[in-house]
């Protein structure tokens, strides 16, 4: 539980006919936080979304943002927050400022602070050389800033990204992530992706989403600790008769196992790590640590 929730989802249920896309699905986020959704296709991560955003109703179940309710309180939610959909709906003959002044006109951000606000939007995702292209003209990468520059037209004070840098080239969806690193802080944001380094670059925490329900929800490392321990500890041995026992007495060993020359050690935490070599001395070819990575949590959550 998040004590100062932005949004705070409360056992939502969706159908589409037979398929049940959220199953009593409840999560938190925090004021200012960036808080990560991550789950395979189907995970029912965008029904989520919409939901929040007041674009779908649930079946049952409620969903407060900032103290307001989906079911009460749609065009005051819609204001406080910018949506990056999936594939944004971009109107194609528009050129990028006009499609800004459009969206800044529809939220009504005050005249005199459209123009200033709309150079500085393109400033901000790098297309101010770009300002007077039309739409259609643009790479997906840049459908994707001016997507960004859309949502934060109205300076919402919530953000929601889905699957910001799909498809993406590598170089690009760097642009992007940082893009959404300078917007921390100050706003709350989640952030849909299956990417997994996305997720544990940027997020403060992380819900797991499976059909339907979160799985989980923590900071990355917490979750990366629950399945494997903090850091696995790799030693290759020159003499294959060490007493593994001698490690395993350690309180921060949680497994101890050797494969061929190489023991392989599951900890909960560093601290013992000198002490544990000390056992080795003498013995020792290499020693190497290993972090689990958020790939292993997913994979354990809902593989
Ligand atoms: N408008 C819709 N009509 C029918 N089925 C839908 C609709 N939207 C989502 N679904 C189904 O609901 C489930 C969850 O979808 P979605 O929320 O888009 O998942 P995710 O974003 O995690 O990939 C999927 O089985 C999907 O096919
Ligand atoms: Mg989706």
């Amino acid at each position: 539980m998040v004590s100062d929730a932005m949004i705070s989802i409360d056992s939502i249920t969706k159908s589409f006919g037979r398929i049940k896309a959220l199953n009593n699905l409840s999560l938190d986020i925090g004021k200012g936080e960036l808080l990560g959704i991550i789950g395979p296709n189907g995970a029912g991560k965008t029904t989520t979304i919409r939901i929040i955003c007041c674009i779908l109703k649930p079946d049952s179940g409620d969903v407060h943002v900032g103290g307001y309710s989906i079911h009460e309180d749609q065009i005051k939610i819609k204001s406080m927050i910018g949506y990056l959909p999936e594939e944004p709906n971009l109107y194609e003959r528009f050129k990028a400022r006009d499609l800004l002044r459009y969206f800044a006109e529809l939220y009504g951000v005050p005249k005199p602070e459209i123009n200033p606000r709309i150079d500085e939007l393109l400033e901000l995702v790098n297309m101010s050389d770009r300002a007077d292209d039309r739409i259609n003209t643009f790479s997906k990468g840049l459908r994707q800033r001016i997507g960004i520059a859309r949502a934060l037209i109205h300076d919402p004070p919530i953000i929601i990204f889905d699957e910001p840098t799909m498809g993406l080239d590598p170089a690009t969806a760097s642009n992007i992530r940082s893009f959404i690193r300078n917007l921390k802080g100050d706003k709350t944001i989640i952030l849909c992706t299956h990417y997994m380094r996305e997720a544990d670059e940027l997020c403060d925490r992380v819900a797991i989403v499976n059909r339907g329900n979160v799985m989980d929800v923590g900071e990355p490392d917490y979750l990366k600790s629950k399945v494997h321990g903090e850091t696995i500890l790799k030693i290759k041995v020159k003499d294959l008769n060490v007493d593994l026992n001698k490690v395993q007495d350690f309180n921060s060993v949680e497994r101890v196992n050797m494969v061929g020359n190489e023991v392989s050690v599951s900890l909960k935490s560093r601290i013992e790590i000198p002490d544990i070599i000390d056992v080795f001395a003498g013995n020792l070819v290499s020693v190497n640590t290993e972090e689990p990575t958020l790939e292993d949590v997913f994979i354990n959550a809902v593989g």
